[in-house]
């Protein structure tokens, strides 16, 4: 029998009720619209990118990237062969869909959230590039050069992350090579974000308001606009720049840096003109690392902030406050992880 696949309408005339979300999570973006986020030139000298790194980091936990070393060609292939992927006919994408969250490769629909019986307009192909292996073998064999193509993206993905992690180290007074070894080493994970146009765009959302947990986030946003980046407790509307990567931390990075760099909260919105996709990586801690704010964060006058988990524990509490509780509570985390003092 043929597998059902619960992908989002992609001709949709009108958002069917699943897809309604609550007033709350769709306050529209406002004053704070005309902010953007920072551009970083990393083609200027090592001192200016590392200062206006860590300084859009501190004030908006975001910023975009230019001249930052991945080709051209290399960012135009992916977006087609990700493109491409979607546009399989449904017999082709079946064998990869799976709603068990377990599974490390999978296509999906919505988000992590779903127990909160809210649908979100967006699919989802994740998939997992293991460290340091990068063996791609459980990927898609369709489109044929889905593989290589895509392959090629993360490793080059995943070296500009390194190298802005390096760039924060040094801004911060840390080891350059503080943030390597297990706690960017676990793996990849590769979140190819498909949203079709939405007729509605005022009623639903591709993503909820979220931080991401892990590391740090390398995002290839794609021509058509709709990341939103909380801020001042308005909303900003990052304009796609071309050829850019927008970069955003991840919890563990702000437990890390005691607070220093923040995981800011953003989400996707849909619009009714063009179907929409965007990239995101993400450098993922091993389970077994331990997390912690760094010594050098802490001190008199400046206590910890966070405890120090397990990665693969505070991934466990993560997974419990998602189930438990309404989305927004689930950026609470930061609050309930907060060190007790
Ligand atoms: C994500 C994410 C934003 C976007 O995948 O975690 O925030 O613009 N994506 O697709
Ligand atoms: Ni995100």
């Amino acid at each position: 029998m043929e597998k059902m696949l619960h992908l989002t309408p992609a001709h949709a005339s009108s958002i069917p009720d699943g897809f309604l979300l609550p007033a709350d999570h769709l306050r529209p973006a406002t004053a704070a619209a005309a902010v953007s986020l920072p551009v970083i030139d990393m083609s200027r000298g090592r001192d200016e990118v590392r200062r206006t790194i860590l300084d859009a980091g501190k004030e908006h936990g975001f910023f975009q990237v230019v001249n930052h070393g991945v080709p051209e060609q290399v960012l135009r292939d992916m977006e087609a062969v990700c493109h491409e992927f979607f546009q399989l006919p449904a017999a082709d994408k079946a064998e990869f869909y799976s709603e068990d969250k377990s599974k490390p490769n999978r296509l999906f629909s919505g988000t992590n959230y779903e127990t909160l019986g809210e649908r979100y307009w967006r699919d989802c192909l994740r998939l997992v590039y293991p460290l340091p292996s990068g063996d791609t073998k459980d990927w898609p064999h369709k489109p044929q050069r889905l593989r290589e193509v895509v392959g090629n993206y993360t490793a080059l993905a995943r070296g500009l992350a390194m190298e802005i992690l390096r760039l924060l180290c040094e801004g911060m007074g840390l080891r350059p090579d503080y943030l390597e070894g297990d706690i960017s080493g676990g793996r990849v994970a590769l979140d190819i974000n498909s949203y079709p146009p939405c007729p509605d765009p005022s009623r639903t959302l591709g993503l909820p308001p979220h931080c991401d947990r892990d590391l740090i986030t390398i995002l290839l946003p794609g021509a058509v606009p709709g990341l939103e980046v909380a801020y001042r407790g308005d909303w900003i509307r990052v304009q796609p720049v071309p050829n850019s990567f927008v970069v955003n931390f991840g919890l563990q990075l702000e437990v890390v840096t005691n607070g220093m760099l923040k995981s800011v909260e953003h989400r996707a919105a849909t619009n009714s003109a063009a179907a929409r996709i965007s990239v995101a990586t993400f450098i993922v801690p091993a389970d077994d690392c331990v997390v912690g704010p760094a010594e050098e964060f802490v001190g008199e006058g400046n206590p910890p902030r966070y405890r120090t988990l397990r990665v693969g524990d505070f991934k466990r509490m993560h997974n419990v406050v998602n189930l438990g509780s309404k989305l927004n509570q689930i950026t609470n985390l930061k609050a309930n992880q907060k060190q007790e003092i």
